[in-house]
């Protein structure tokens, strides 16, 4: 691997062409963001301290290195520390804000979400790895992909817990019961791993088994190298296409051709439930739509309402990528913060039996 070693003249003259567009759109933007201010009474956030305050070179390149490291997140967490909350700062010339201010992120992903958008920041970059859906799209494409993913969740949030106690339990059997120390992160991603491609699939990859199959181990592999090649692209930006990686493009082939495995699946499933129906000669929900006790997999219906085969996939690998990492994160982050803390432990477990079965976890 390996980019930005060398400037030829060749990338000097795409920086130069890159760099005048980047102004003249900035001029554009800047009359308007001007106008906005005044409206809403804004003052300035402080400015990020740069060594290359024309074009922010120097926290370009701190980003890399530490990207490389596998420190990015650390080092945003001291600059916020260091700046404040809320600060200004130059990406490659174009002028940014970067905030966890809780008020700010509320206004940006609820109360004011229409104003903001993810596209312009994400699309280019993650195309060639995750396709356009929800994470990388704005407006009318959003909605549509939205619209997708949505009629799943509101029912899977009732329905289906059971699905998942195989899964749970096989993890309860992995820990140790003598009072050892145990590295939870590893087990937890494979628990994630298995219930969300269940959910998604309708078929867990089963890491909880004793051996993980290999087309499953290839699959994570190819899946975590291909989503770590694309957190470069993203923050080169606009100059994603200077991100050279022969791994990575291999990486991303391994990875849709295991989610299009489960696309055309769905595609079959979709076939066979349409044959039921002329069958029936009936609407869908008479084939058994809301049937007790039917599990749903979110592949499968999206196939009901699609069969748009790259489509489908792109939908899927938002998902996957969406809902095991994050969650990993958060128990992980909850388990190590309630172990520190007995009182807690203790308050939130009061009046309920831990790992006693089912009905344990009716909260
Ligand atoms: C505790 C675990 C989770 C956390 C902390 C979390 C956090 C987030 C955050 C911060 C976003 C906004 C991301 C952005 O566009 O910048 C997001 C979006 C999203 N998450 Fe999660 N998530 C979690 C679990 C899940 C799970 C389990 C799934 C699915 C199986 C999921 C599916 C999604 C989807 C589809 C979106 C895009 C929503 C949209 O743009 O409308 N998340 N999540």
């Amino acid at each position: 691997m390996g980019y930005l070693h060398t400037f030829s003249p060749q990338i000097l003259v795409i920086l130069a062409i890159y760099y005048t567009l980047t102004t003249l759109t900035t001029f554009q933007t800047r009359k308007h963001r001007q106008s906005l201010k005044t409206q809403h009474n804004c003052l300035p956030p402080p400015k990020y301290p740069h060594k290359d305050p024309i074009l922010g070179t120097d926290l370009f390149r701190a980003n890399i290195q530490a990207a490389k490291e596998s420190r990015l997140l650390t080092t945003w967490l001291q600059r916020f520390q260091q700046h404040g909350a809320t600060f200004s700062a130059n990406f490659l010339g174009a002028p940014a804000i970067c905030t966890v201010d809780p008020r700010n992120l509320q206004t940006i992903l609820s109360t004011n979400f229409h104003d903001f958008g993810v596209q312009p920041l994400r699309r280019d970059a993650t195309l060639p790895f995750l396709g356009e859906s929800v994470f990388t799209m704005d407006g009318v494409f959003w909605e549509l992909s939205r619209a997708l993913l949505r009629p799943t969740f509101g029912r899977a949030n009732v329905a289906n817990l059971e699905a998942f106690e195989g899964a749970f339990l096989r993890f309860l059997d992995l820990l140790p019961r003598g009072g050892e120390t145990v590295d939870l992160k590893p087990l937890l991603c494979k628990l994630f791993i298995d219930t969300s491609t269940l959910f998604l699939f309708g078929e867990s990859m089963g890491v909880l088994d004793e051996e993980t199959p290999t087309a499953s181990q290839e699959f994570l592999d190819a899946f975590h190298y291909a989503q770590q090649g694309t957190g470069r692209r993203l923050q080169l930006g606009k100059l994603a296409f200077l991100y050279r990686d022969r791994k990575w493009r291999e990486s991303v082939k391994v990875a849709h051709a295991f989610a299009d495995c489960y696309v055309d699946k769905a595609i079959e499933y979709r076939r066979s439930r349409l044959a039921a129906k002329d069958a029936k000669v009936g609407d869908m929900d008479e084939v058994g739509d809301d049937e007790p006790g039917k599990r749903y997999v979110l592949l499968h219906e999206m196939a009901m309402q699609t069969d748009k085969r790259e489509n489908l996939r792109n939908q899927i690998m938002h998902v996957f990528l969406a809902g095991h990492e994050s969650s990993v994160i958060s128990i992980g982050n909850a388990m190590f913060q309630l172990s520190r803390h007995p009182l807690r432990w203790e308050r939130l477990t009061a009046g309920r039996s831990v790992g006693g079965g089912r009905g344990a976890f009716d909260c």
